[in-house]
């Protein structure tokens, strides 16, 4: 199986150090290490990557085509304000999450729209550090039960 991508965007390599009362106090290589187990434990592998350069992350969802199994996005601002994100993940065929660590409609209303969420699969917010892992437990199942029904020959 190939790896599940869990890609970030601007700003959240601060996070541990950046507003703690909205993001929490954890930091982003805690994250990285608890998703790393959560994967390993249902025997998948993580690439789990960080930029603060929007065509880097456009470069990154692209590679995910044909390189991950699935993805598990949280493009920070770029949520609000990239149409080349949603045009990069409209390209992808593999089961897609949006996480956030806040819950971005409880916050200023230029934080309501995403450009994500229309390209997902699901979208999941507010919950801090466990965004993620509710992310990942979402991507396993469907991971698996897709490999179960293709085993079956059900579907591939
Ligand atoms: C965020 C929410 C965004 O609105 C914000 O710009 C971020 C982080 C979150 O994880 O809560 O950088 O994506």
């Amino acid at each position: 199986m190939k790896p599940i991508f869990i890609l970030n965007g601007p700003n959240l390599n601060l996070i541990g150090e950046r507003e703690p009362e909205i993001y929490g106090a954890g930091t982003l290589a805690g994250i990285e290490e608890g998703l790393r187990k959560q994967a390993s434990a249902a025997g998948l592998e993580i690439n789990f990557r960080q930029t603060n350069h929007e065509g880097a992350l456009v470069d990154w969802i692209q590679e995910a085509r044909h390189a991950s199994s699935a993805l598990i996005l949280n493009a920070g601002a770029y949520t609000h304000t990239s149409i080349a994100v949603m045009d990069a993940l409209r390209a992808l065929s593999i089961p897609i999450a949006e996480v956030h660590l806040s819950n971005i409609f409880k916050r200023e209303s230029f934080r309501h729209r995403s450009y994500v969420s229309p390209a997902v699969t699901g979208v999941i917010c507010g919950f801090g550090a466990q965004s993620y892992r509710l992310a990942l437990a979402a991507m396993i199942e469907i991971l698996e039960s897709s490999s179960a029904a293709s085993h079956r020959g059900l579907h591939a």
